[in-house]
Order: C-alpha cells, then structure tokens, then sequence
C-alpha cells in the first residue's frame, strides 16, 4: 500500500489549533478514551487505593508512572506487526516519577527539583521502594469490548519489570571488571532498568527498553572525601557529585538495594563496593513480553550511552540486522549498530544483538555523511590511548565517539525508518547551549530553542552501508524562523517545536510528538506553540498538520497503531509538571488530568479511533 501513492501518504483530517487548555484535543470525528492511568492494577480489577495512598507492593503490580515509548504487541505474538487488532499486549516504558504526585506526605510541601526533602535519619524504605517500582516497564495485556472500548484483560504475561528488577548483562560487557559489584562479582547481572524513555521493536517481535537519564540516579561522593577523581565512566556521563535525583541511596537502616546508588568508592575493592553500579546502566534491555518467566537483558553491543530509544532498519533474510539509537544530550551523537550474524527469520533471537559493530555518525556540510567504527583497535581506540579492551569502549561509548570526530548533535530522540523509501528521520530536540561558532550544516541554528529533524539516505539503499547522503525534513520554530521540506515555512496548522517522539506508519505517515521543557512551556519564545502535541507529516510533499494536543504540563510521547491502522495508542506523559512549587506548596495543581476533582495529575495512554472506523489519520 505504502508504495502506491506518488504524492505520499494521504493526510483528511482537518488541523486542531495550538491548545493551552488542561484536555485532549483530536480532529473532528475522531474519538478519545483514556486507558492504564498511573497505579492501574494490571490484575484487570478496579484500584482499591489512589496512586498517593497505594503501597510498594499495589505498585509493584500496577502500572507505573510517566508512560513513554509504546509498542502493542497482537495477542497471537507471530510476526511484528501482523496479526489481532482487537487484542495484545501493550509494553510501555515508565520513564521517571514526580514524588510529589506519589505520596500523601508531600501535600503542602515545597518541592521544586522534583526531590522530596530528606526526613532526618533518611528516607522511608516503603516510600523509596515503591519510587523504584513505579519505574521500569508495564507488560499488560488490554482488549477492545463489545461496547468498544478498551480494557486491561487479566493474563500471566501481565508483569511489570521495574528499577529492581534482576536481569542479565549480555554481550562484549559482559564479566567486564567494569561492571563487577559486590552484588555481581562475575558482572553478568544487575538490578533493575531505569529512565526508560523510548524502546525498539526487534525484527523477532520482542521489546528493546532504553536507558537514558539514568546517571542521575547515582551519585559519587569520591571527590567530597578527597579521593581520586571521578572515574571517565562516571564523569563523561555526569554522574552527580552531591545529591542523586531522588536520594534513594539515603534510606534509614538502607540495605544494599538502596546503597547501591550510592557508587562512591568504599569498599578495599569493585566487589565490595557498588562503584561499577551505575556502569550497568546506560543500555538497550531486550524483553520478550511473550514470555513471563523471560529474564531481561542488557545488551551491550548496542553501547552506552544516554539510549533515548532505537529504531530497527527492515529485516532482510540473510542480510545483518541494523538499528539506530540516539544520544539524548547536547551535543552528543547518532550511532547505528550492524550485527556481524546474518538474519534469518526462522532462528533469529537476542543473541544477534550481542555482536557487530557499533558506528557513530559524521555529517559533513556537502550532505554526504559516513559511519565512523567504534572498534578496539582501529584508529584511535587502541590500548595507548586508554581503551584495553572492547568491553572499556562500549562503557565509554562516548569518550570513544569523541576520538573518532563525530557530529555533535542538537540533543538526538526518536528515529524512524520510511517504509516506503527506506530514508531514516530523527529528531534533534533543542539545544540552547549550542553557541555562535558551535554550528554546523547539520545543527545550523546556535541557540536552537526549536529543533529540526534530519533524515538519510543510505549508500545504495543498503542500511549496513558506511556512507549515506542527508538532509534536513524540516527546521521547527515560528513561522519567520522554521522551513519544511518545500521550502515553505510552517503555519498556524503546523507550527511546532521540539520535536521527539517520532514514528511511521505502515502507510508513510510520518507522526511527530513534541516535548517542549517543563520550564519553557507556554513562556519566552515557546509560549505560541502552545501544551505539547502530535502532528502528521508527509515525507513527499513536506506538508505538516497538527492532529493532537495534550493537557496541561505535559509532554505527547509513544505513539503506535493496532495493524489494521484503526486504533491508534498514544501516551501523555507528567502532567501538571509546570506547576509551581509554591503554588503546590498552597495546595493549587494546574492539571487534574485525566480524573479532573481533586485528583492529582497522571499519566495515561490514549486509545484514538476515529468515528466511521476509518485508518487514524486518513
Ligand atoms: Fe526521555 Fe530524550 O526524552
Ligand atoms: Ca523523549
Ligand atoms: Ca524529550
Ligand atoms: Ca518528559
């Protein structure tokens, strides 16, 4: 189908106007219902207590917080992307938390960092316990009714796995002395998977969670106690030299399973200790949500780094598997990882993943780009200059982009893959930080506050290629200071900003979520675009049209349909985060979505139909 229209995909809804309103806007004739809020038991049974007042072990077994990257999965689990379109199971990432949203203790206080203050003598277990659960990934199966909404079905395969949960470290890393702790002396496992921001579809239908902003979690005191410097596994990723984000490694009478966080240097040696904690995180972590007794894995061919998600190229038989994988951070990178096995569809597992070759991305200003190895001993990655060994230039993945001279990019997110044409889109978020002299054909705007995506085209279309030709889709921003592929700005239809979540369909449209920042939200120069949104591009013709805006304080991310095109599940992630904290503190919330009252804001999943049944966006 996707090849068949020469002009592109068709885009028949009319446009919804820019919204600063605490709801869900969708065209006309389409419908909204909202699923799996925040604290949803995955047992299929109505919450016996709200998300403040639920214990560790309700939300060990309830959905998480802060939905993100999404995939649904037909009930049948046979080959992506066929089969039911009534019945699956949905794997979302949870990817962070907002404490003051979670616990019946915060009312009234001031918390502006997103941190609760530290109690004397330290954090509460319970409380910490059930942060750490509320993160992670929810497996729950949901189905649509006679009445034809849709609803949470009980099944074994319902789980969640979460900031606690054991799992495996696969590939070079592997038994790495890197990644040695005192609860893993051999480094083959580690507890837990966090920040989960976007995910992978595996061309062997399982789920890739990726971790992002997960050094936060940690933090290193080592130079506050005049030891060595921070090590460059801790440094170039920055980890925290005073707090961690939630101070989870600050609980009273706290056990190895919150001073875990803590990754200072304390013990004689890396096995007494957990300074090689927080090399275990940083990774894509394969789930086969098929498969309830399936242990995760890290796998960590695919390097480490701030993983805002990964894109999977078209499986050929007998070809390599080839993914692509975002750097969210300022100025850091695109990677593209090439499996030194061949795929075939019959075998294909996980295992693929655990060796190839992982590239980093140049883009020269001609429009030409090539693919730079981060091999051990090729180029500067020798032992000479400080990487021993393969597993130490996975764990300083970006230490070893940097020695190649790679592209240093306006903050990676999501990518996608053209299915009629093979082009690969990403976003490029934002980068204020970029300075006059710091741009570059690619990232041409200093003080970028708006975005762009970038897209390729691989050398003879072959995406294990080294070299491809790009350009840039769009350039995000007010209408004197944006340009979309026809060279025409975007309008009062299309204006958008900071685009991240960013996915096609089976047909060729090119859906684009933005994430505007928490405190840029509605001010200064983001104030006319309005709450985050979802718009609908065609990569033919460059034409844009915004199709969903969200609530208040929040951000529009994950984004996939059932295969029949009809039921499109959307995530709507923190809202009523722009809230101030004074103006928490004084008992005022700027959202009550979804539940309006008095109850606090939580993120949900969108199911969108549009009313005559028709496919979502035609
Ligand atoms: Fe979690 Fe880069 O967005
Ligand atoms: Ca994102
Ligand atoms: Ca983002
Ligand atoms: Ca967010």
């Amino acid at each position: 189908a996707a090849a068949a229209t020469p002009g592109g995909p068709v885009i028949g809804f009319r446009a919804v106007p820019v919204s600063a309103q605490d709801t869900v806007v969708v065209p006309e004739g389409y419908r909204v219902q909202v699923i799996i809020p925040h604290g949803t038991p995955l047992n299929g049974r109505p919450a016996t207590r709200s998300v403040l007042e639920m214990t560790a072990a309700e939300q060990e077994q309830a959905i998480g917080a802060h939905h993100d990257g999404m995939h649904f999965f037909p009930i049948e689990g046979r080959e992506p992307d066929q089969g039911s379109s009534t019945d699956g199971l949905l794997v979302l990432n949870h990817e962070y938390i907002a404490p003051r949203f979670m616990h019946a203790r915060a009312a009234g206080l001031s918390v502006g960092d997103g941190r609760l203050p530290v109690p004397e003598g330290g954090r509460d277990a319970e409380e910490v316990r059930k942060e750490i659960f509320a993160h992670g990934v929810s497996i729950v199966r949901i189905a649509r009714q006679a009445d034809g909404q849709w609803a949470v079905v009980p099944d074994p395969r319902n789980r969640r796995i979460h900031g606690a949960t054991p799992m495996e470290i696969a590939g070079p890393v592997r038994g790495h002395p890197l990644v040695r702790t005192k609860y893993s002396p051999d480094g083959t496992r580690v507890r837990g998977t966090l920040n989960n921001c976007a995910h992978g579809v595996t061309p062997w239908n399982t789920y890739l969670a990726a971790e992002e902003n997960w050094a936060g979690y940690f933090r290193n005191t080592d130079q506050q106690d005049q030891k060595p410097d921070l090590p460059r596994e801790h440094a170039r990723y920055g980890v925290p030299t005073g707090q961690a984000r939630y101070n989870w490694d600050q609980v009273a009478g706290g056990g190895d399973e919150f001073i875990r966080f803590n990754v200072s240097r304390t013990g004689a040696s890396a096995t007494e200790d957990y300074r090689n904690e927080v090399n275990a995180f940083g990774w894509m972590v394969e789930i086969d949500p098929f498969n309830p007794a399936s242990v995760p894995v890290k796998r960590t061919a695919l390097g480490r780094f701030a993983h805002e998600g990964v894109i999977f190229a078209p499986a050929r038989e007998g070809r390599p598997v080839v993914a692509y994988s975002g750097d969210d951070s300022t100025f850091e990178y695109i990677y593209k990882f090439v499996s030194a096995r061949p795929f075939h569809r019959a075998t294909a597992n996980g295992s693929l993943l655990d060796e190839g070759i992982l590239y980093v991305a140049k883009f020269n200003a001609d429009g030409s780009g090539e693919w730079l190895p981060l091999v051990h001993g090729q180029g500067p990655l020798t032992a000479a200059n400080g990487f021993a060994d393969q597993g130490e230039v996975l764990v300083n993945t970006r230490l070893a982009a940097d020695a190649l001279g790679a592209t240093k990019m306006d903050r990676p997110e999501w990518g996608a893959v053209d299915p009629r044409d093979g082009r690969v889109y990403f976003t490029l978020t934002n980068n204020a930080r970029r300075q006059d002299g710091q741009v570059d054909a690619a990232n041409p705007r200093a003080r970028n506050e708006f975005g762009q995506i970038i897209r390729w085209r691989e050398q003879n279309d072959e995406h294990a290629a080294t070299r491809f030709t790009w350009d840039l889709f769009v350039i995000a921003g007010p209408e004197g200071n944006s340009r979309t592929a026809s060279g025409a700005p975007l309008g009062a239809d299309s204006l958008f900003a900071c685009p991240d979540g960013l996915w096609f369909d089976a047909d060729g449209r090119l859906w684009i979520q933005t994430d505007i920042g928490e405190r840029e939200q509605l001010r200064g120069n983001l104030a006319p675009f309005g709450n985050n949104a979802m718009l609908a591009a065609n990569p033919v013709t460059g034409e844009i049209r915004r199709f969903l805006t969200g609530p208040i304080g929040q951000e529009i991310t994950g984004v996939i349909t059932t295969p029949d095109r009809r039921t499109m599940f959307v995530n709507v992630q923190h809202p009523g985060a722009t809230t101030p904290a004074a103006d928490f503190a004084a008992g005022r919330i700027n959202s009550r979505w979804p539940h309006g009252g008095e109850g606090v804001p939580l993120s949900a999943t969108l199911v969108i139909t549009k009313a005559d049944g028709g496919v979502i966006g035609t």
